[in-house]
């Protein structure tokens, strides 16, 4: 297994249950912790993770030992939203050498139609000095787990798996049929898995841009977006999205993997653009909104006071990259607020160096004029309605991003506001 973060330790992981298997990253302070059983990322529980017979190195020739590889690393964009292969290509660069006759390399990270056997394949033919294709094979099985999310673990969800011939796509399904209660689809080709993929969360990207928008709309409307949808829900065929912030690194990086691909083959993307920018711009239009809720309350100054509740990329989820609370934060700060920020479960130390933020006590949050929950954890929402009498002015403005509290058990005086 090469690369073992929130993929492919839980991958690495239902293998070892069947297999002889050694996970291989290139961080060497990942190696350590999870030699010591902890996996930092929570998806693994420190006793699966002891009890797992894998074995974990940083050192790549031990792969030497291994014929069936299965990449799982970062598929980033850079600053101008291109796609950036860098670490797959890297991977390939570290597999090449230890590849030997009738090995097989199946990647899971998320890539655009056409990259496995476009970038991946050369990269481990120079790399190996074999044939792609008659020396080694390869394969593409997409990951749909959905961190934090313990409804859907690995193995109960329907695992799509491709092979660049029948024979590789055979040997790919049986191996993956091991450890996938829910199944396998054999998808028709590389390319086709790869599409699926980047679809599956395009798909979600432009829903909930359209549920965005929508609440814009609401918003300037005067009525709530959240009852629009209950009662919109009630149909029989309606898709249940919400409006929110989309972070991270799979929603709202996927599909410019797509569109950059489209662009390259001179189609250029008018849809799925739009539901990035309208995303990506929601930040910007929270901090205003609420800027104007301070300043009709007469609290619009330096000196008011405005607390953000979780700051991690989406709840119960400790991952803070590409988190749109921050952005959220430094577009207030920008108005010139000084937001205080708190969450339970985000490494303090790490939001201190990837973003230069303090995240402070729960008993920081005192005397409000502005009290956002941008991400509803767990941790916080068990104890949210014995907090919020300590946390807020009695006529504070209560920003309830994703619409997660009873806006009737709030106390009257407070306004109530919700995308
Ligand atoms: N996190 C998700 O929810 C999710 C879901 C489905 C698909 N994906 C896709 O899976 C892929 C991996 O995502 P992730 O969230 O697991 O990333 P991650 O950042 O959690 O983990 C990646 C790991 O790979 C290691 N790594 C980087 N370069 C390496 C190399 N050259 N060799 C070996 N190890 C290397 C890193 O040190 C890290 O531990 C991405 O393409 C992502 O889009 C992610």
């Amino acid at each position: 297994m090469c690369g073992l973060g929130y993929v492919g330790l839980p991958v690495a992981v239902a293998f070892a249950r069947q297999f002889d298997v050694i996970g291989f990253d290139v961080d060497g302070r990942r190696i350590e912790s999870l030699r010591r059983g902890e996996d930092w990322n929570g998806e693994v529980e420190s006793c699966v993770l002891s009890a797992s017979t894998m074995r974990f190195t940083d050192r790549a020739e031990v792969l030497s030992e291994c014929n069936f590889f299965v990449v799982a690393v970062p598929t980033p964009v850079d600053k101008k939203c291109s796609p950036d292969f860098s670490l797959l290509v890297r991977a390939c660069q570290t597999i090449g050498p230890v590849l030997r006759a009738g090995s097989i390399v199946v990647f899971e990270s998320t890539v655009h139609p056409g990259a496995t056997e476009e970038i991946c394949a050369p990269e481990l033919e120079k790399a190996s000095g074999l044939r792609c294709g008659i020396d080694f094979k390869l394969g593409y099985s997409p990951e749909r787990i959905n961190p934090g999310d313990r409804e859907h673990p690995l193995n109960k969800i329907v695992k799509i798996v491709s092979g660049q011939d029948a024979e590789a796509l055979e040997i790919i399904a049986d191996v993956y049929g091991q450890i996938i209660d829910a199944g396998v689809h054999r998808a028709a080709s590389i390319k086709v898995a790869e599409a699926a993929k980047v679809l599956e969360n395009t798909q979600r990207d432009i829903n909930i841009a359209l549920m965005n928008e929508m609440s814009k709309i609401c918003d300037l409307v005067g009525i709530s977006t959240s009852e629009v949808l209950k009662a919109a829900g009630t149909k029989w065929n309606f898709l249940r999205f919400t409006p929110g912030l989309v972070g991270g690194h799979c929603i709202g990086v996927d599909p410019y993997y797509l569109t950059s691909k489209a662009q390259e083959l001179g189609y250029h993307p008018e849809v799925i653009l739009a539901g990035r920018r309208i995303n990506d711009g929601m930040a910007d239009h929270v901090a205003s909104r609420l800027v104007q809720l301070l300043a009709r309350n007469h609290r619009l100054s330096p000196v008011a006071r405005v607390g953000v509740l979780g700051m991690t990329f989406k709840e119960n989820v400790s991952d803070i990259r590409n988190s749109k609370a921050v952005e959220l934060c430094r577009a207030l700060e920008r108005f010139g607020l000084a937001p205080i920020a708190f969450d339970p479960i985000a490494d303090k130390a790490q939001m201190e160096r990837e973003y230069g933020i303090s995240l402070l006590s729960k008993a920081s949050l005192t005397k409000l004029d502005l009290l956002v929950l941008a991400v509803p954890h767990r941790q916080i929402m068990d104890c949210i309605w014995s907090d919020l009498p300590h946390m807020i002015n009695d006529d504070g403005v209560v920003c309830d991003l994703m619409s997660a509290l009873d806006r009737n058990r709030l106390k009257s005086g407070l306004q109530y506001w919700a995308l």
